[in-house]
């Protein structure tokens, strides 16, 4: 009987119809796998994973932000299906009972910087992870995607990395994820000890770290399907499952599984902004039955990352030669010191906390040829941005060097820059960390291979011209940026200088909004008789004149005059010939009043767009640039009405008036930072200010 079924096996799978054979009932061989070390086998593995010549299952190296996949060959039938078995039929469409362990490690050069995790998932045989995300996406979806209930995916997490917006609760935890990285429940690491239960007041719990040095671990995940209870336990290599789970969730995954569709099991993994390795020792998997042991004494040895220890000088050195010696040395420290202060930074006792965000000088330097100007990309208001590549990982950079004085408020200032750092969007230039030096600070970002928007729009010459279609993906990309930082994120944060040449565009034309949070630093700690409005002249929101208090609606003011300038590809305040300058919003909304659209979009897209969506965003930048800040939407509004989600009111033509940003314009429009006393805190004060402040 069991050969008869083995030979339609082998038919089957001649026929190429591995699924269908794998998942029958019947032969043990089919529904469960042991690997006790990987050497020889067959996963499907993606990304940055690789099977080492020892037999490791390798999922990252220690690249930063890097994903990867692997993946058990056959696919299995978890709900319903060609059972054979006789009891089955009653639940033939129930989720079948099954298990798995596995043995991991994870390896980080520092505790504190480890991210992001490995999940052990079970999802459709068809998934494709092509379109998720490394860092705390952990390879297994997209902002988008996350969530979904037609991912029809279920995993579980070891989570290295406090993500709030997952809801994480730590940054050492297991957590259950059913279509969605913020999971149904989860704990702190650790095991239950079925040894020394009761004793204590915790009933024998002990933690672990799941980024140990070196110290495997194994995790068992265990689905009663007619419990339709799902169990998580874990403990040191060696020691026997324990009895008491260390994570438990009731969830009937019928409702996750689709009926007799093929699932794989597999493991995705990712890091983020810190080397991190992710590693599988062994791994097992059974339906309908516990997971079969793994081999502990045959698993692979991982990589070792002590310190190596330095050979003993036990030879004892002839007087000459000793003299030789310290000469030598004296001359090597005097190098050494020299080269010291070359790279002496300024570091200070409450900056141990966020060391993992924190660059060392010498790497910076290195990384970009010693900030040479050929390497200058960029001169912004905040200072010069240098391109480069770090040594170690290889990842290409920007360095923004900014000067800053201030002691005051810098503790403050690190820390929001570390917080900053956490978030992660795909239309936001992503922050990696910082350092310090007297009297400067150096942020470190993600390198955006195509520059920023302002260059595009225009650049005489040699670019090409950005046609219509890229120029909305940039505007709604931006939105959607936007709308994470305003409503997203767990607090609001404004960005307060937005404009086309904080708009980068990374090496796939996304657009990604860079600088947010940096307007702060001029917020903090200077002169306390003086406030600051931080932003740029065209852009700036009339209120603030007033108060100087920025809010997600100058924000939204900002991005009003920004959309105009990527349609009409004029700048916010524009030279006419005679010498005079012209209002962008205002010259828009005398066109558009006259209905003469076509004479304000760009004239390099040679009439190429279409007319419906070049109105909706013209009409969207007049709504959003409106003097009243409570007549322009909210970016969630804004989002809507660019989707075509909802119509866009009338536009009231009598509210517009732009004698406010005449007035700002006065002179010195290219500033950047300005200030000016707050007592007398009046647009006049403020205009005469201008000049004065660089
Ligand atoms: C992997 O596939 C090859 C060829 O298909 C087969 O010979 C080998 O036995 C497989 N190894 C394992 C461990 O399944
Ligand atoms: C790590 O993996 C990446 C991508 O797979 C590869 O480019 C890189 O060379 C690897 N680095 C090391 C140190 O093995
Ligand atoms: C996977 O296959 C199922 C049916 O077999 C289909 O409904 C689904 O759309 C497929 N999904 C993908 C991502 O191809
Ligand atoms: C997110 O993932 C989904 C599903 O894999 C994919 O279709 C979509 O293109 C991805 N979105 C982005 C922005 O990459
Ligand atoms: C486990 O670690 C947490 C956080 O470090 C600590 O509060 C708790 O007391 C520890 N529990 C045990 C049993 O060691
Ligand atoms: C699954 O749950 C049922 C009902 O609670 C229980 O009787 C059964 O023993 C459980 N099965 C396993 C393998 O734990
Ligand atoms: C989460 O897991 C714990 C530990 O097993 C369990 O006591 C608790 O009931 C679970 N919570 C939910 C909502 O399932």
């Amino acid at each position: 009987m069991l050969l008869h079924v083995k030979l339609i096996c082998l038919l089957l799978l001649a026929g190429a119809s591995l699924a269908a054979c794998t998942a029958g009932d019947g032969n043990d061989d089919d529904h469960q796998f042991v690997y006790s070390g990987f050497t020889g086998s067959n996963l499907t593995l993606d990304g940055a994973a690789v099977i080492t010549r020892t037999g490791l299952l390798e999922l990252t190296n220690g690249t930063l932000r890097q994903k990867a996949h692997a993946i058990h060959p056959a696919p299995f039938r978890l709900r319903g299906g060609s059972s054979s078995s006789s009891t089955a039929t009653a639940t033939a469409t129930a989720t079948r009972s099954f298990s798995a362990s596995f043995v991991f490690a994870i390896l980080c050069p520092d505790a504190d910087a480890c991210g992001h995790g490995i999940v052990f998932f079970v999802a459709p045989a068809n998934h494709s992870f092509s379109g998720a995300f490394p860092s705390q996406y952990i390879g297994l979806f997209n902002g988008s995607s996350d969530g979904d209930a037609g991912n029809h995916l279920v995993g579980v997490e070891l989570d290295t990395d406090q993500n709030n917006e997952f809801r994480d609760i730590d940054g050492n935890h297991i957590g259950v994820d059913i279509n969605s990285l913020t999971s149904i429940n989860s704990t702190s690491a650790g095991y239950y000890d079925d040894n020394d239960g009761g004793n204590s007041g915790d009933h024998g719990f002990h933690n672990l770290t799941l980024a140990s040095h070196g110290e495997a671990m194994q995790v068992w995940v265990d689905y009663n399907g007619t419990a339709k209870q799902i169990t998580v336990a874990m403990a040191p290599l060696k020691m026997a499952k324990p009895s008491k789970p260390l994570l438990s969730s009731t969830y009937d995954l019928s409702t996750v599984f689709v009926a007799d569709e093929p699932y794989m099991v597999g493991f995705s993994s990712a890091t983020g902004s810190f080397n991190s390795r992710h590693y599988v020792l062994g791994w097992s998997f059974a339906m309908d039955g516990p997971a079969p042991a793994i081999d502990i004494d045959k698993l692979p040895k991982l990589p070792r990352f002590a310190p190596k220890h330095k050979p003993k000088m036990v030879e004892i050195i002839p007087p000459l030669a000793t003299a030789t010696f310290i000469v030598a040395l004296g001359t090597v420290s005097v190098l050494l010191i020299r080269r010291r202060m070359r790279y002496t930074e300024l570091r200070e006792d409450w900056e141990v906390e966020f060391g993992p965000h924190r660059f060392s000088y010498k790497d910076l330097f290195r990384a970009t040829d010693g900030f040479k100007s050929m390497n200058l990309v960029g001169v912004g208001g905040f200072g010069r941005v240098y391109k480069g590549v770090l040594q170690s990982s290889k990842l290409e950079i920007a360095v923004k060097r900014v000067s800053h004085d201030s002691k005051q408020g810098m503790k403050e200032f690190i820390a929001e820059v570390v917080s900053i750092g956490r978030l992660q969007h795909r239309n936001l230039v992503q922050l990696l960390g910082y350092c310090r030096r007297k009297g400067e600070l150096l942020l470190v970002y993600e390198y955006m291979a195509n520059g920023s928007l302002d260059k595009h729009l225009y650049s005489e010459g040699d670019k090409r011209v950005l046609d219509w279609d890229p120029r909305l993906q940039i505007i709604k990309g931006i939105a959607s940026g936007l709308l994470y930082l305003h409503e997203e994120w767990e607090k609001v944060i404004v960005h307060r200088d937005i404009k086309t040449s904080n708009v980068l565009l990374d090496s796939e034309m996304n657009s990604r909004l860079g600088d947010f949070g940096l307007a702060r630093l001029y917020d903090r700690g200077a002169d306390p008789l003086t406030t600051h409005v931080v932003g740029t002249i065209g852009y700036l929101a009339p209120e603030l004149g007033r108060s100087s208090k920025a809010t997600p609606l100058t924000d939204i003011f900002a991005f009003g005059i920004f959309i105009l300038e990527v349609t009409c590809g004029r700048r916010p305040i524009m030279q006419v010939p005679e010498g005079e300058q012209h209002v962008l919003v205002d010259w828009v909304l005398e066109h558009w009043h006259k209905g003469s659209i076509t004479e304000i979009v760009d004239t390099k897209l040679h009439g190429n767009y279409n007319v419906d969506e070049v109105c909706l965003v013209l009409k969207l930048g007049l709504l959003c640039s409106h003097p009243l800040s409570n007549a322009r939407p909210n970016i969630r509004q804004v989002m809507k009405y660019l989707t075509g989600d909802m119509a866009m009111p009338e536009l009231v033509p009598t509210h517009h008036s732009f004698h406010t940003l005449a007035l700002m314009q006065n002179q010195g429009f290219d500033s950047y930072v300005m200030s000016y006393p707050s007592s007398t805190a009046s647009m006049s004060a403020m205009s005469n200010n201008l000049s004065a402040q660089r």
